[in-house]
């Protein structure tokens, strides 16, 4: 007969052992995406032991973990579903776990299971190589969902054609050429604005805002580029000087499949870490900003990560809002309606504004038409020959004779700048980049075409009067964090001086 009191604490033992499971919510919030990443022979789909194992192994990297570090790790993330310490998993369970794991690893191309002998205790290491961890870190088999309708070249060529010569802002960044111009130039005046729009999130609060009741974050970045601002503001969210960091599932969305590219590896290089730990999950994706609503219930991933977040932060940063004219309001009612209430909302806008003197009188900018803005229908012209320059005799004109010749005075013209108003009451200068037509512009085949002379509208440059923006927007019922509470950034670029400014949007 056992001692009573030994047999007691035995059952005791055996009975908080057994009654641990696995808490499926809390494994699903720890995997996050990632199953995608991985090997289908993993199963990382399916919350179980193994599974959880897989996931503790991977956030231990090089460390080599014995079976009681794999267990505190479970119960840490709360998979087992108890506190710790209670209900853990029995070590039989996890040697059959390691073991089943094993066997699965050695079928999946790239990974293994290392088993160390220190003293008379085994601890395991999982093994990647560098390659393949850089990839299932982050870059590859879940790289960006690009949208194949966005930017097909013919839409573009019809669309400027129709439309008697109008470049849809979306396309402007979609051509290779177009993207790398981009990326060469910008540089400067996105490293001076970066910190600048990082800094407004502890300026306007977002931060407090946003987790008043959240420690998950769905971040949508819309129109990036190549984002150095949002990953400035994901640091901030991430690694906080102060307070605790919160998770972020963060997605990306523009219309340039190569800006994607370059933001997304920058996203996976710098936070390898967070994403690795699953404290960043990320959907990259090219598409269009003002079909946000239908992407948010039609891509699964988006609709799973935001049942698990509790709060949005949207940023529209670097003056898209002024890149097209008169849709202020559709964008805020688009992202109001797109995040409905309850939950908090913070909406970040960076808009260039427009300068005044001492006395009030607008100074106006010296804007000439850059070659990068006719950069896509020189590709349309050039490289895909979806559109021809037809002469006075209605033949088609030889790429020598080539229309958008950068030699051409109308590069050097300065771009005049207009009184904006809209009927909401917005106001400030906008400045609309032309270029008139040297010859007719035509479909091929010739079936629509522009005619010779036609100033095609490439972009525009809004200048906003800022403080007419944001009456509209408080007019509108929104709280409104802006200058002065946060200064206006002077950019300054060879002669010219702009002013940028962010305002946050908090519901
Ligand atoms: C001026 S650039 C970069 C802006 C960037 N936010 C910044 O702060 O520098 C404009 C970006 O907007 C993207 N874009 C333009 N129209 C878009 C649309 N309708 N939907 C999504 N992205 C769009 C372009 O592809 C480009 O990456």
């Amino acid at each position: 007969m056992v001692c009573p009191i030994l047999h007691l604490h035995m059952h005791k033992r055996i009975e908080r052992q057994s009654d641990w499971r696995i808490d499926r919510r809390s494994y699903s919030d720890w995997l996050g995406e990632r199953a995608s990443l991985f090997p289908s022979q993993l199963r990382l789909d399916r919350p179980n032991v193994r599974s959880a194992v897989f996931l503790a192994l991977l956030e231990a990297q090089d460390q080599p973990m014995t079976y009681r570090d794999i267990g505190r790790c479970l119960a840490r993330k709360r998979v087992t579903g108890a506190p710790e310490g209670v209900g853990s998993v029995p070590v039989m369970t996890l040697r059959v776990a390691v073991s089943e794991l094993s066997h699965r690893l050695n079928r999946a191309p790239g990974f293994r299971l290392k088993t160390l002998k220190i003293g008379r205790e085994a601890r395991f290491q999982l093994q990647l190589d560098r390659a393949r961890t850089a990839s299932f870190l982050g870059v590859g088999a879940n790289a960006p969902r690009l949208d194949p309708q966005i930017n097909d070249p013919r839409a573009i060529a019809e669309t400027l054609v129709r439309d008697g010569g109008g470049l849809p802002f979306s396309s402007l960044y979609s051509t290779y050429r177009a993207a790398s111009w981009w990326l060469s130039i910008s540089t400067k005046t996105a490293l001076e604005k970066r910190n600048y729009e990082a800094g407004s999130i502890k300026a306007y609060g977002i931060r407090e805002h946003l987790s008043q009741s959240a420690n998950h974050v769905f971040f949508a970045a819309l129109a990036p580029g190549e984002g150095l601002g949002e990953v400035s503001i994901l640091e901030q969210l991430l690694r906080p000087k102060y307070g605790s960091p919160v998770k972020v599932h963060y997605w990306a969305l523009d219309t340039s499949e190569i800006l994607m590219m370059s933001h997304y590896q920058l996203l996976t290089h710098t936070f390898a870490d967070e994403i690795s730990r699953g404290d960043l999950t990320i959907t990259p994706m090219t598409g269009d900003l003002y079909r946000i609503q239908e992407y948010l219930t039609s891509v699964p991933v988006l609709a799973q990560a935001r049942t698990r977040c509790q709060s949005t932060l949207v940023t529209f940063l670097g003056n898209c809002l002024g890149n097209n004219e008169g849709k202020e309001w559709d964008f805020f009612k688009m992202v109001d309606a797109a995040f409905p209430r309850p939950q908090p909302l913070a909406i970040l806008v960076g808009v260039s504004c427009e300068r005044t003197q001492d006395k009030g009188e607008v100074v106006p900018e010296n804007y000439t038409l850059d070659p990068f803005f006719t950069e896509v229908p020189r590709y349309l012209l050039q490289d895909l020959k979806l559109l021809e320059s037809r002469n006075d005799r209605d033949e088609c004109i030889e790429s020598s004779e080539f229309i958008f010749d950068k030699s051409d005075l109308q590069y050097r013209a300065l771009v005049p700048g207009e009184r904006y108003s809209t009927p909401n009451g917005v106001c400030g200068s906008v400045y609309r980049f032309h270029y008139s037509l040297r010859h007719r512009l035509a479909l091929k085949g010739g079936a629509q075409s522009v005619a010779k002379g036609t100033p095609i509208l490439l972009y525009s440059i809004i200048k906003y009067d800022l403080d007419s923006l944001l009456r509209f927007i408080k007019a509108r019922g929104f709280a409104v964090k802006a200058p002065p509470e946060y200064p206006i950034q002077r950019i300054s670029e060879g002669n010219e001086e702009f002013r940028y400014a962010t305002f946050a949007v908090l519901r």
